[in-house]
């Protein structure tokens, strides 16, 4: 009995033990439960009390209801050249309202970047949270809907693509290979450029068609092993590039016609206006109706189609294969390797011959400069012939450089708008999913804060005060190919290009203005290029040392 009183008690003193546990337990976890929501919560608001919306100024009343986005005041910089340029408004604009600042521009805001600060956090710390890209409709039409490297979002495919280009498309190997060639066409410029001048009345030569088509021509040749001769060009350089181009130097001659011509399409004011402020029902209305721009794609891409088609059916065998075979030798699907080479056309050429034109016109502008350059490659001959690929490896700089780093700071190429891809922040700003970045490089290298005496062209300060290499934060400050997971993928074509051209023409050539000033204004497109196209002159160098060095 005694035992079986102590074995109840004992059992009730066990359950009731259990039962405060279970209770204890309950309580506990409900608790921590209640303590981590109010956590998060509270976590959550100050978060939200402290990310605030990026400011800016107010834009021109919507009239979406017409069919138009709400204006961006910025625009009519542009469109009616009412105030400064879109680069220098917003750089103006930033002063008042931040380093991180929305922008109305019609159809949706954008948040524009200012300080090398915003853009390492957004482009290099955040990378793949600004990893996407918007898509204007012209360009739309352009790129069949966002294939190749145009893709919006950095999906495994385009990443796919994006190694190719820096491992076997345009790695350092391939540039090398083609080196002769961009030398050849370089000095069929020198000579189109000397000849022209010496015809010409007031010894003026137009030098961007000129500069296009030679860049068009290192593209052709790097891609096709192709090219298209100058207006006039003496018959035999017509040979030069081997049996591919003779057989087919009319598709060429229709490609580079046909791609001259949709580039000033693409960056007309219509076009500017069209995509950023006209609802997207009524720029397709537009766009399918009245632009040339459909039609212009159409005929490049089924150009583009035949030159591949044949490539692929005469299977000749290159000793140093060009861009197609590699291309064709490659995994990528077909959609991949067509827009490839319509990228080839629309990003590689336009903004190679822009900075070309810039350094010839500023160098002319200041003859010192170019004095001072060519003494540098004359001295040097070919054996610095830098390879520039890291723009931020001072290491054997040279003037000539420092000349070209220079233009690229002084009339800076414009960036690329980006997209966010999820709900993030850039400083103590809130940025929503699917926001629309844009880095103001003019900004960037225009301002007091980190430059010294930003508004002079000053090639020595690359070889004087910035004569570094960039890390961290500063890194930002000079991104003329941009940084981060869309940087340019051509980079290292272009830089070989703009130093074979920009050293070619310094050692066989002198160039100075026709017209009692070289106009240095600039015009805010795809690329920020000089508002007229202008002429100078240009003379054969009596000695020519380079000989002698080589
Ligand atoms: C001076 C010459 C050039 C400059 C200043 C330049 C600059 C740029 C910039 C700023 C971007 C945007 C990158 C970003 O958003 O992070 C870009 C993208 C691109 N560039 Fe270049 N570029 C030049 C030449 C070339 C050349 C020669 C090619 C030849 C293939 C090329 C192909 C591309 C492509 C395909 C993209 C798009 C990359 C992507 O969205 O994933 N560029 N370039």
């Amino acid at each position: 009995m005694t035992e079986n009183i102590a074995i109840v008690i004992t059992k009730d003193k066990l359950c009731s033990e259990r039962i405060r546990g279970l209770v204890f337990r309950m309580m506990y976890k409900t608790l921590c439960r209640s303590l981590v929501s109010t956590v998060l919560i509270l976590g959550t608001a100050t978060l939200a009390a402290v990310l605030q919306k990026a400011p800016g100024p107010p834009s021109l009343p919507s009239i979406m209801s017409n069919g138009l986005g709400s204006l961006p005041l910025i625009g009519l910089g542009k469109a009616i050249g009412i105030g400064p340029p879109p680069h220098e408004r917003m750089h103006q604009l930033a002063d008042r309202f931040g380093d991180v600042m929305t922008l109305e521009m019609g159809r949706e805001p954008w948040i524009i970047l200012s300080s090398p600060e915003a853009v390492h956090e957004a482009f290099v710390v955040k990378g793949g949270e600004f990893s996407a890209r918007p898509m204007v409709p012209s360009m739309s039409i352009s790129s069949g809907k966002g294939q190749g490297f145009a893709k919006k979002n950095l999906d495994p495919s385009l990443i796919k693509l994006r190694q190719k280009a820096f491992g076997e498309l345009f790695d350092t190997q391939s540039v090398q290979r083609a080196q002769a060639q961009f030398d050849e066409e370089i000095e069929i410029l020198i000579n189109h450029l000397v000849c022209a001048s010496s015809s010409s009345e007031n010894g003026g030569v137009e030098i961007r068609p000129a500069l296009q088509r030679a860049v068009t021509n290192m593209v052709l040749r790097y891609a096709f092993s192709a090219r298209v001769p100058f207006e006039g060009e003496d018959s035999k350089f017509d040979s030069c590039s081997g049996s591919s181009m003779c057989a087919t130097s009319l598709v060429y001659e229709e490609l580079v016609d046909v791609v001259e011509k949709l580039w000033e399409e693409l960056t007309s004011t219509q076009t500017f206006l069209t995509d950023l402020a006209v609802e997207p029902r009524l720029a397709d209305l537009y766009y399918a109706g009245i632009s040339p721009i459909p039609s212009l794609v159409k005929k490049r891409d089924s150009l583009l189609r035949t030159i591949v088609s044949q490539r692929r059916q005469t299977k000749t065998t290159r000793s140093n294969g060009d861009m197609l075979d590699v291309l064709l030798g490659s995994s990528l699907p077909e959609s991949d390797i067509m827009y490839t080479l319509v990228d080839l056309f629309v990003a590689g050429v336009n903004t190679v011959s822009t900075t070309l034109e810039w350094m010839l016109l500023l160098t002319a502008d200041k003859p010192q400069c170019q004095t001072r350059a060519r003494s540098d490659v004359l001295a040097c001959g070919d054996s610095i012939m830098s390879n520039m690929n890291n723009m931020n490896h001072p290491r054997q700089q040279s003037y000539v450089d420092a000349l070209i780093k220079e233009t690229l700071r002084f009339k800076p190429p414009l960036l690329l708008p980006r997209r966010s891809t999820v709900d993030t922040s850039i400083g103590k700003y809130e940025i929503p999913a699917g926001q629309v970045v844009l880095a103001n490089n003019w900004a960037l290298t225009h301002d007091t804060r980190w430059w010294r005496n930003p508004r002079s062209f000053r090639p020595e300060r690359w070889l004087e005060e910035e004569d570094k290499v960039f890390q961290g934060v500063e890194s930002c400050k000079f991104i003329p190919y941009s940084i981060g997971r869309r940087v340019c993928p051509g980079s290292r074509l272009a830089q070989t290009e703009i130093s074979t051209a920009t050293r070619g023409l310094l050692r066989s050539v002198s160039w100075c203005r026709v017209e009692p000033k070289i106009d240095l204004r600039e015009e805010f497109s795809l690329t920020l290029s000089p508002t007229t196209s202008q002429c100078l002159s240009f003379h054969r160098l009596k000695t020519r040392r380079k000989e002698k060095n080589r």
